[in-house]
């Protein structure tokens, strides 16, 4: 028993990073981050976990020679920060196969529409919500799944759903998408937390 850890993945600005370091500090979720790992080097993410006195490691896959290697390098890092549960929060590229392997049903990762729709290799960022407003879906969301081998493929745990508004841009549905997403991750994290 006693106190669960979590270890972050990010790439980018890491609000979704922030929205669980918020809910730790608030005591919503009961558990500590014991570290972030991103594959870049100057990025929002790595101030915001600073901030909160979180170590963070810049593993960047250039540096390996495959896929195993870099795989070998996270798992390093996770065996010093010990995870009970692993968030990825826009991070951008694949988690190596024995990563994944190593820690199957406890990785997460949280997705900006309703999968499966809009999921898979290429669908991030921009691209996703561009996606929804040409197809003309009347509603998009978030999404947070089990990760497994293949990008945005893994067991459903939970969605959250917003509507597509006129004149909405690729900006402004994402926003309002994001929004939803700082809530979500939070409130599933501290689900499965709780059934550890
Ligand atoms: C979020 O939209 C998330 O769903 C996607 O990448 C974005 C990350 O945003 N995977 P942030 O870095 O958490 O602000």
């Amino acid at each position: 028993l006693g106190v669960k850890n979590i270890v972050v993945f990010a790439s980018g600005s890491g609000s979704n990073f922030q929205a669980i370091i918020d809910a730790v500090e608030a005591n919503s979720i009961d558990a500590r981050i014991t570290g972030l790992i991103t594959n870049n080097s100057n990025i929002q993410a790595i101030d915001r976990a600073s901030n909160a006195g979180i170590p963070s490691r810049v593993i960047l896959p250039s540096q390996y020679s495959d896929s195993t290697a870099f795989g070998l390098a996270i798992l390093d890092v996770l065996e010093e920060w010990k995870p009970d549960l692993i968030v990825l929060a826009g991070y951008m590229i694949k988690v190596p196969t024995n990563v994944t392997r190593r820690y199957r049903g406890r990785i997460i990762n949280i997705h900006p529409a309703l999968l499966p729709k809009y999921g898979g290799k290429g669908y991030y960022g921009e691209r996703v919500h561009r996606a929804v407003l040409e197809a003309g879906e009347q509603e998009s969301g978030c999404t947070v799944h089990y990760v497994d081998e293949d990008y945005d493929r893994g067991p459903i745990i939970d969605q959250k759903k917003v509507p597509v508004l006129p004149g909405d841009t690729p900006q402004t549905l994402a926003e309002r998408v994001l929004h939803e997403e700082h809530q979500l991750l939070p409130q599933v994290i501290q689900q499965l937390l709780s059934k550890l």
